[in-house]
């Protein structure tokens, strides 16, 4: 198994003024493609896989996602079968993920927008298993059960790497998978949890997937900008303006959010003085050489060889 991913303290006048510790858990360090909460996620859904002598994986993601290019390098280093079905037309040679996936030898199969919704419904995840002679299915984005133990284990990292319990933790949350399986281990943490979609489900569909310690949960819906695939320039010059002083990369449609947010909340004394806050990494800087190559070059691109 890796060894724990580091977490560092950052460094900014803002933290002193506020009398803040603010410290990041870099998981995006953990691989290069595998990277943040998707092998969080993975993790155990790999390990079954193989204990029940598994032969054929599964799954669903957009063209662009960190999901589909994660399986695609996990399937690639443990020679694992697998097919992914993925929202779209066809192939695209200039889209970056689908080009590096292809490149790891997992089969990428199109399937139309109206087909796709059905990505959740039984019978049809039935059909498709039938259909490719595949015999485990990861829902889209990884979030299952498994994927929430694996999760799980970031706050006890935490714990053990800060030698308490932080006050705060902050992530980001598409499905809220990650959110839910930090949340199961945080009895002594508030989880901060900041919404990448627009929109109210969040935080009930948290607590259907974790409904243990619901009072350290706070779920913040106003850091969108727009959803996934939109940007704003004030987005954007965050996320150079982070990397310019801190030599740390965040993604667009995630990580720079939930930044903007944490500091955005830093700045109206959201967080009282004398508090620890751990903000989570969860990886996805793949997502920058897709985000720069539909809108040019507006950010800095990770060090992966496309
Ligand atoms: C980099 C990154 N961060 C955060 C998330 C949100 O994860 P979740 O869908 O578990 O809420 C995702 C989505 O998969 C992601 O790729």
């Amino acid at each position: 198994m890796n060894p724990l991913s580091p977490l560092i303290k950052l460094e900014d006048p803002l933290f002193d003024h506020k009398k803040l510790e603010v410290f990041i858990k870099r998981d995006e360090l953990i691989h290069p493609l595998i990277s943040g909460n998707k092998w969080r996620k993975l993790k155990y859904n790999l390990l079954e896989f193989k204990q029940k002598n598994k032969k054929h994986l599964l799954s669903f993601g957009g063209a662009f996602s960190n999901h589909l290019l994660a399986l695609a390098a996990a399937c690639s280093e443990q020679d694992i079968k697998g097919t992914i079905i993925v929202r779209g037309d066809g192939p695209d040679p200039n889209n970056p993920t689908l080009r590096l996936a292809n490149k790891m030898g997992i089969n990428i199969q199109f399937t139309d927008r109206t087909n796709y919704k059905r990505r959740h419904d039984q019978d049809y995840q039935q059909e498709l298993l039938e259909h490719y002679k595949a015999d485990f299915l990861i829902p889209e984005g990884g979030t299952n059960l498994l994927a929430l133990k694996g999760c799980a284990e970031i706050v006890d990292e935490i714990d053990l790497q800060l030698g308490k319990a932080s006050d705060y933790i902050t992530v980001s949350a598409g499905t809220g998978g990650t959110a839910a399986g930090l949340l199961s281990q945080c009895s002594n943490s508030k989880l901060q949890v900041f919404s990448a979609l627009k929109g109210d489900f969040l935080e009930a569909d948290i607590l259907k997937l974790c409904d243990k310690n619901k009072q350290n949960l706070h779920v913040h819906k106003t850091f969108h900008f727009g959803g996934y695939a939109k940007h704003k320039p004030e987005l954007i010059s965050f996320i150079n303006e982070f990397y310019e002083q801190h030599n740390i990369l965040l993604d667009p449609i995630y990580t720079g959010k939930m930044f903007y947010g944490l500091l955005t909340e830093i700045r109206e004394d959201k967080y009282p003085a004398g508090s620890s806050i751990v903000a989570i990494h969860t990886g996805g800087l793949q997502g920058n050489l897709g985000f720069n190559y539909r809108f040019g070059q507006k950010i800095p691109n990770p060090q992966i060889p496309v």
